[in-house]
């Protein structure tokens, strides 16, 4: 949701701003913006729609030898998505600009009050009142300011600050938005997100939330807002780098971040497992084994793609762990009665550590008393911080929209985190956990060997199919949460309408949707259900569905129920649910291409979801 960029130092700021901008996009879409200091006034330029847009009227090489700038990409709150509504925004002199990412709810009262005091507005956003809240606090210090201003306001923001007469000032603050300083050598960044900062940095500080910071060339400072007590912040080293934000040659970041996932699944396991026994280690998880042992029910709590991967693992720790399950939709989990409490191990699973519903989830567990831990890509972020203890995904940086190689790489992270919680309470056998082990590895060794036949055997569907209009996805057992998550991707990439579904559970209702029309893809692997499964694609193929079928290679029976078959390598059942997804996400993306659709940055979509 929103993305923002700010720089202080010697670069012409332009080129920074655009460059943190297209590695912001991910996050909206809807306008760009940005802003920088010029001979003592602000220039800002905006543009409707995608950051090209911006690029359009922005002279990239624009003369400006040293610079303070500040950029925007927006994912519409409140107020349509016209130029009109773009970021940066201003106080009634032009003099102060604002880029924001998170709500003002009390946004409607403030700006009444200002009104009434000959304030005058020109957007229908609730930016726009910090900038004019601001204007009405000024009296000399803009950090000052920008801190009374603060304590008005309720809501969620990361905001960048610039005022015309301070020309070597940045002003930032968090609350509840994420927001991270980067530091170089004589200049200083913010941005809403890691990927920025790689081409300048890697020195990073992660402001917690209620810090402020003041940026000026080569010098910061780090405050509380409320008392503006200084703080000292520890600064942390990434190791990611700028190419791996990058498409290196793909077409587009999606369908690099599908290739890339047997080596980013090598990453996330390696280390943690010893390959001879398959015993595990996680040192980062911050439960001792005392505590592990005391758990008598596990909370997996996450939002969208996140939320698949937990309802695989439930399945995977039940068996191995021997510990119950419960999985939450996050939006869901945060406002039910919970009941949680010190014996209750909350697991949160997000790709970026920032989603809203799933961090104020976590927030409440820890309340009741529950210990936390976050399965997480991304480090430093929000939940990383707040959680007693984190697995973190290696994927990289993940920019196309639809997730994938976190996807895979969580399931990764919490089949290690299925065997270190059996390995810790002794109930899983060393024969077993070493099978496991080893199929782990296996199973990405055997993606990677396999990756570009099947995007090929994908490729052959795509005439047939890509014109459709519905889908259903099914699958059994652990192979059922990547039927939803094959349909997810479809609908989010493609505008397909396509719905997941437990195989058994067709007869229930969506049996009555197949015709000659609608494609069914059918998960089949030669798995513990593999019969039960047959029988409700015998029972499709009656109703004369268009069936697709995935998988395993030497099942001659699939060949005789359909031509669209697409074969997988065998692989332990257990492991199923990493292998089977790949297909369906190259569907998504073949199918979403050949409809001529971004496949990116798709409609009305955002990676980070930081409101609720
Ligand atoms: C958004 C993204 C999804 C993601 C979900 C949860 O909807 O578009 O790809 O699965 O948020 O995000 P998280 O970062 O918590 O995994």
């Amino acid at each position: 949701m929103c993305g923002i960029v700010g720089y202080v130092g010697p670069r012409r700021v332009v080129p920074v701003l655009l460059e943190g901008l297209r590695r912001l996009e991910y996050r909206g879409y809807d306008s760009a913006g940005l802003v920088y200091q010029h001979n003592g006034e602000l220039v800002r330029h905006r543009a409707k729609g995608k950051l090209v847009n911006l690029e359009g009227v922005v002279d990239e090489h624009i003369g400006v030898a040293s610079g303070t700038g500040l950029g925007h990409t927006r994912w519409a709150t409140h107020g349509a998505p016209t130029e009109n509504n773009a970021h940066p925004h201003t106080d009634c002199k032009g003099e102060i600009v604002v880029v924001h990412n998170g709500i003002i709810e009390n946004y409607n009262a403030l700006k009444n009050e200002l009104i009434a005091k000959g304030h005058t507005f020109v957007s229908e956003t609730d930016t726009e009142v910090l900038a004019h809240l601001i204007e009405d606090c000024l009296d000399g210090d803009l950090v000052a300011a920008v801190r009374t201003a603060l304590s008005r306001v309720d809501g969620s923001y990361a905001i960048g600050v610039l005022w015309a007469r301070e020309p070597e000032l940045l002003v930032a603050a968090r609350n509840q938005s994420p927001l991270v300083m980067g530091v170089g050598e004589d200049a200083c960044y913010i941005a809403s997100d890691i990927p920025a900062l790689l081409p300048y940095t890697r020195e990073v500080i992660f402001l917690d939330d209620q810090e402020m910071a003041v940026l000026r060339r080569g010098e910061y400072s780090i405050l509380q807002i409320e008392d503006g007590v200084p703080l000292t912040k520890e600064v942390t080293t990434i190791d990611w780098n700028a190419s791996m934000a990058e498409k290196a040659g793909y077409r587009h970041f999606m369908l690099k971040e599908i290739f890339e996932q047997p080596q980013a699944i090598l990453n996330t396991v390696s280390g943690r497992i010893v390959p001879d026994t398959g015993v595990v280690d996680l040192p980062e998880i911050g439960l001792d084994p005392a505590t592990i042992n005391t758990i008598d029910r596990i909370a997996l709590v996450a939002c969208g793609t996140s939320w698949h991967a937990a309802l695989v693992a439930k399945y995977w720790i039940e068996k191995y762990a021997g510990i119950p399950v419960e999985v939450d939709i996050a939006s869901e989990f945060r406002y039910r009665k919970l009941l949680v409490n010190e014996r209750v191990l909350t697991v949160a699973i997000s790709q970026s550590g920032e989603t809203a519903d799933t961090l104020a989830g976590i927030r409440r567990a820890a309340e009741l008393g529950s210990k936390v831990i976050t399965v997480c890509n991304v480090v430093g972020s929000t939940m990383t911080r707040e959680a007693d203890g984190v697995i973190y995904t290696h994927a990289g940086p993940e920019i196309g929209v639809a997730s994938t190689k976190a996807f895979t790489c969580q399931l990764a992270a919490l089949f290690l985190l299925t065997l270190y919680l059996g390995q810790v309470r002794g109930v899983i056998d060393p024969v077993t956990q070493k099978k496991l082990g080893n199929a782990l590895i296996d199973v990405a060794n055997l993606i990677e060997s396999d990756l570009p036949r099947m995007q090929k055997d994908v490729q052959e569907l795509v005439e047939r199919y890509y014109a459709a209009k519905d889908f259903l996805f099914v699958g059994r057992g652990l192979n059922f949460p990547i039927a939803l998550e094959g349909a997810l991707k479809l609908k989010e990439i493609s505008y397909i309408h396509a719905e997941g579904y437990a195989a058994g559970e067709l007869k229930h209702g969506p049996i009555a949707l197949i015709d000659q029309e609608m494609p069914i893809v059918a998960l089949v692997p030669k798995d513990t259900v593999y019969q039960k499964t047959i029988s409700n694609v015998e029972e499709i193929k009656a109703r004369q569905g268009r069936l697709v079928l995935i998988g395993t290679e030497g099942d001659e029976h699939l060949a005789s129920l359909t031509e669209d078959v697409v074969y997988l390598p065998h692989v332990r059942e257990d492991l199923m649910p990493i292998l089977y997804t790949i297909p369906s996400q190259l569907l998504a993306y073949e199918i979403a291409n050949r409809r001529g659709c971004d496949v990116d940055q798709p409609r009305n979509l955002a990676k980070s979801v930081t409101v609720e």
